[in-house]
């Protein structure tokens, strides 16, 4: 309601947060895809999303990684942490990003900006399932996981299907399955049919979906006509507190089919 208000678009985003079973849905002006200005919109109301909810205190962020997070993560300050103790974790190991787009640069970017704490999550790309099992006690790993289990907030974007299968090359045998099983979304690593269920999942240690409907604040940002399809498909399951930020260029398409 507060950034609604604000932003002057109450009825489509109170549609579209129904329509989705929503907490709340907030509609920046504009098309990510045509205007990459937009991007300061998102950022700007990921902030004061992220400010409306969290409480005083301790918090604890978990953070995906992706084009979209780090361009979010531009715009944030220290204001966030006035009366809070703000602990940036990334929610998942690698999932094959470069550098600058994974969960572990954007969580130590967030925590630069805001003055508040990092804690990274270091574990190789392609390891067999035994050294997974030494990794996972190794006190660093331990450390972050049990930081990412008491994460009382957590943000990520949602990306195309093929998209992300390309971006985080994965090989032919996983992109014929996909294709198979009809996927358009892709978020946590995870891939989703329209229907919004999992067709197919990325191994990796950290936050499992699953875990999201325990999760205080859900917060999505995802935008751009491009992705109003997966984002559809993803927001069919999406879990209740979800406030999802995007743009009209995703959202008129989305409702324009509704
Ligand atoms: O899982 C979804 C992707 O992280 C979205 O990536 O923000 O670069 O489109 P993007």
């Amino acid at each position: 309601q507060l950034m609604g208000q604000q932003l002057g678009m109450g009825n489509r985003e109170k549609n579209l947060a129904a329509y989705f079973q929503i907490e709340q849905c907030i509609i920046v002006p504009g098309n990510l895809d045509k205007q990459s200005r937009v991007i300061t919109d998102l950022s700007r109301a990921t902030y004061e999303t992220l400010d409306f909810l969290l409480p005083d205190g301790k918090n604890i962020i978990a953070v995906m990684g992706g084009t979209t997070m780090a361009a979010v993560a531009n715009r944030f300050d220290e204001n966030l942490s006035r009366n809070r103790e703000l602990f940036f974790v990334p929610a998942r190991g690698g999932l094959g990003e470069s550098v600058e787009i994974q969960a572990n640069s954007i969580s130590a970017k967030l925590a630069e900006a805001t003055g508040g704490k990092n804690q990274a999550l270091y574990v190789p790309e392609q390891v067999g399932k035994e050294t997974y099992g030494f990794l996972l006690k190794e006190p660093s790993v331990k450390k972050t996981l049990d930081l990412i289990k008491k994460a009382n907030c957590v943000i990520y974007s949602i990306g195309d299907a093929s998209h992300m299968a390309q971006r985080r090359g994965l090989d032919n045998e996983i992109l014929a399955l996909l294709e198979d099983n009809a996927a358009v979304a892709e978020s946590f690593g995870e891939f989703y049919n329209a229907e919004g269920e999992v067709v197919y999942k990325i191994p990796r240690i950290g936050m499992q979906s699953s875990k999201l409907t325990t999760i205080p604040s859900v917060i999505i940002v995802a935008a751009g006509e491009s992705k109003a399809e997966a984002i559809k498909a993803y927001m069919k399951n999406a879990p209740s507190q979800t406030w999802l930020i995007t743009d009209e260029g995703a959202a008129n398409q989305i409702l324009k089919g509704i």
